[in-house]
């Protein structure tokens, strides 16, 4: 089929809308023109802003049309050695409904954030989101969903990106993202990172990943809360989870800070964002051992090794809990999830991972070699 071609050159802003579908039949380019581009996002700073109730984005089944395609690449490469993305690049969707789905989705080398899902009641079903980047350099913060609200689902997706396919953000409730391959330099399915803003509660509760592939990212499973955060997160899934090569399959911080805004005052580590009742079940595959990371890290130690001097490369699991309270009823089973040498034991990593709050952990708890307790 042919090409059906539509320049938006400039931000569309819809935000009162009611029984409204939207069909992307055909493909949608921005503007190539990076200066043009950020003058508009200092302005405004999200592309496609949809707001409303009783509303369906429609992308097509065909792959030659209803792609968006934002000339990402370009950006990327722009970004100078040290960097972590240029200054300007524009969030792609934003995305608030009651009573919405989003169908076939198509996304082609996005400058940075894809899509923001808020409200309630959303089906998003097929997407595919392409920030595989064709040259050295990094798509940072190309995030496939960023998500805050209630009842929300996304299944079968694609995604190859370089920040979280899915990442789940206060606010965030019954969520299930389901049936998915995710790779490139993904950081995988997170929660977080919740307490960045000491001022406010983080409230996170109900959420599923579920029979999701993982291929060469950095994180599958992966929790992140700052120090002196404040909040709770509660029933967490990652069930039926398959890594291929992947740095850290399951990984908890409640350490967290952000590379490219961390500032020379220390965080106050006063309080913590409090997890409980989190679940992690079926995971089969391979540890990256060989060439663990990804081109994300500018800082030394890299930001995704802070805290963490003695890494094997081994590891299945990670947990770092802030302090011997701030984690709650964890769980783990089946983790059948191996180095890339063969013969070699997993490994796990625990900071107060207290068996007395977690007596389901499935494992001793310790550092050293990884035995699950089916
Ligand atoms: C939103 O749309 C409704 C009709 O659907 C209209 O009554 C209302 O005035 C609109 N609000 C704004 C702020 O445009
Ligand atoms: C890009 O946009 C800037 C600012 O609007 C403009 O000055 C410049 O001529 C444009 N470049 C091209 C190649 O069109
Ligand atoms: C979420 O779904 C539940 C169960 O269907 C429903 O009771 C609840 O009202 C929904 N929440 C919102 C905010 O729509
Ligand atoms: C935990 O979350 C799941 C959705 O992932 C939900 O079905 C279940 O009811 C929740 N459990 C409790 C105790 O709220
Ligand atoms: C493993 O992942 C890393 C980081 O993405 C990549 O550089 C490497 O080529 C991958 N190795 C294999 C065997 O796929
Ligand atoms: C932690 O310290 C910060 C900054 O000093 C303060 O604003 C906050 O209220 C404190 N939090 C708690 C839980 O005491
Ligand atoms: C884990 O795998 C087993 C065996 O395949 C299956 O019976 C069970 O339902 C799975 N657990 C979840 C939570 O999907
Ligand atoms: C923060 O405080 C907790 C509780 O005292 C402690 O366990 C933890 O090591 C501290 N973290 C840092 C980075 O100092
Ligand atoms: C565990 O937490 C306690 C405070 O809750 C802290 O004093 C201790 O240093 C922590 N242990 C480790 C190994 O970090
Ligand atoms: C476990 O390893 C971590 C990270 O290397 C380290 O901070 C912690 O002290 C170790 N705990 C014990 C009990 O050795």
């Amino acid at each position: 089929m042919s090409d059906h071609r539509s320049n938006v050159f400039n931000p569309i802003s819809a935000t009162n809308l009611t029984n409204v579908v939207i069909a992307v039949q055909g493909n949608l380019h921005l503007p190539t023109n990076i200066t043009a581009v950020s003058a508009i996002v200092a302005k405004t700073p999200t592309w496609f802003t949809i707001k409303g109730s009783n509303i369906d984005w429609v992308g097509t089944k065909d792959v030659n049309n209803g792609w968006i395609y934002s000339y990402g690449q370009a950006w990327w490469d722009a970004n100078p050695p040290g960097g972590t993305g240029i200054v300007g690049r524009p969030h792609l969707l934003s995305f608030n409904a009651q009573t919405a789905t989003i169908q076939h989705f198509k996304s082609m080398k996005p400058v940075a954030w894809n899509v923001n899902l808020q409200g309630s009641n959303i089906v998003v079903t097929d997407t595919i989101i392409d920030a595989y980047s064709t040259t050295s350099a990094f798509p940072f913060n190309t995030d496939g969903f960023d998500v805050g609200g209630t009842n929300i689902t996304i299944k079968n997706s694609v995604i190859y990106n370089g920040d979280d396919a899915v990442a789940i953000g206060s606010g965030a409730s019954n969520v299930l993202f389901q049936g998915a391959t995710i790779g490139y330099q993904t950081h995988g399915m997170s929660i977080g990172s919740l307490g960045s803003n000491q001022a406010s509660v983080a409230s996170v509760n109900n959420i599923k990943f579920d029979d999701v592939t993982v291929i060469n990212g950095v994180y599958a499973a992966r929790f992140k809360s700052w120090q002196g955060g404040q909040g709770l997160a509660k029933n967490v899934t990652w069930s039926n989870i398959r890594v291929y090569n992947v740095t850290f399959p399951i990984f908890v911080t409640q350490s967290y800070s952000n590379q490219a805004t961390s500032s020379s005052t220390p965080r106050p580590n006063n309080s913590s964002v409090i997890m409980q009742d989190f679940t992690w079940t079926n995971f089969t595959g391979t540890i990256n051992q060989f060439s663990p990371g990804d081109g994300s890290c500018v800082t030394n130690p890299c930001w995704y090794n802070v805290g963490l001097p003695n890494l094997a490369h081994t590891e299945a699991v990670i947990i770092e809990c802030n302090t011997d309270s701030s984690c709650q009823n964890f769980a783990l089973s089946n983790i059948e999830v191996f180095p890339q040498a063969g013969g070699v034991s997993s490994t796990a990593i625990c900071i107060n991972c207290t068996s007395a709050n977690n007596p389901k952990l499935g494992f001793g708890g310790q550092n050293g070699t990884f035995v699950p307790t089916a």
